[in-house]
C-alpha cells in the first residue's frame, strides 16, 4: 500500500515536471535568422525589435493591449511607434515591474529587453 502511494507521488511529481519543463519550452527563444552560419541567437549586442521584442509585446502584451484587447485604450500595441513614444513601457516593465499584469518575463527576457531600451529601441 505505501508503495503504491509513493509510486502515484513520483507519477505527479514526473507529470508536473513534465507539464513545467513544456512550459519553458514556450519561452521566447529567439535567434537571428540570417546569421553568416545559420541562425545565431538573440545577444544584448544584437537585440533588435524585428529579432526579439517585438514578438516580446506581441505575446505578452497584445492580449491586453493590442488593437482588439481591452485595456487598449490606457496603452494601444500596434507597433514600434507605439513602444517608442510611450515612456511609460519601459517603466512599467522594467522599473515598477507592474506589466506584464499577471505574467511574468523570464530573466532573460528582462536583459535583452532593457538592452534593447538601453540602445534606444532600434528597428
Ligand atoms: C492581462 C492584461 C494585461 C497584460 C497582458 C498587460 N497589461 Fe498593461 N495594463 C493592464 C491593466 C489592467 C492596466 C491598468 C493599470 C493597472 O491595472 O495596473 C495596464 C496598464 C498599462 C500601462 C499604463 C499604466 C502604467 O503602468 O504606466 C502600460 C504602459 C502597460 N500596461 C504596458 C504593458 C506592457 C508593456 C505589457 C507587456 C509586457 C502589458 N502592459 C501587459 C493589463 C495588462
Amino acid at each position: 500500500m505505501k508503495k503504491q502511494i509513493s509510486f502515484f507521488l513520483l507519477a505527479t511529481f514526473a507529470v508536473l515536471l513534465f507539464a513545467c519543463s513544456k512550459r519553458q519550452a514556450e519561452e521566447l527563444k529567439p535567434t537571428v535568422p540570417t546569421g553568416p552560419n545559420g541562425p545565431t541567437p538573440v545577444t544584448t549586442a544584437n537585440v533588435t525589435y524585428t529579432n526579439f521584442a517585438g514578438a516580446l509585446f506581441q505575446t505578452k502584451c497584445n492580449s491586453c493591449h493590442g488593437p482588439n484587447g481591452a485595456l487598449k485604450s490606457i496603452w494601444l500595441f500596434n507597433g514600434l511607434a507605439s513602444v517608442k513614444n510611450d515612456t511609460r513601457v519601459a517603466n512599467s516593465v522594467l522599473v515598477t515591474k507592474t506589466m506584464p499584469k499577471g505574467g511574468t518575463l523570464t530573466v532573460s527576457e528582462r536583459e535583452l529587453l532593457q538592452a534593447w531600451f538601453d540602445k534606444g529601441m532600434p528597428e
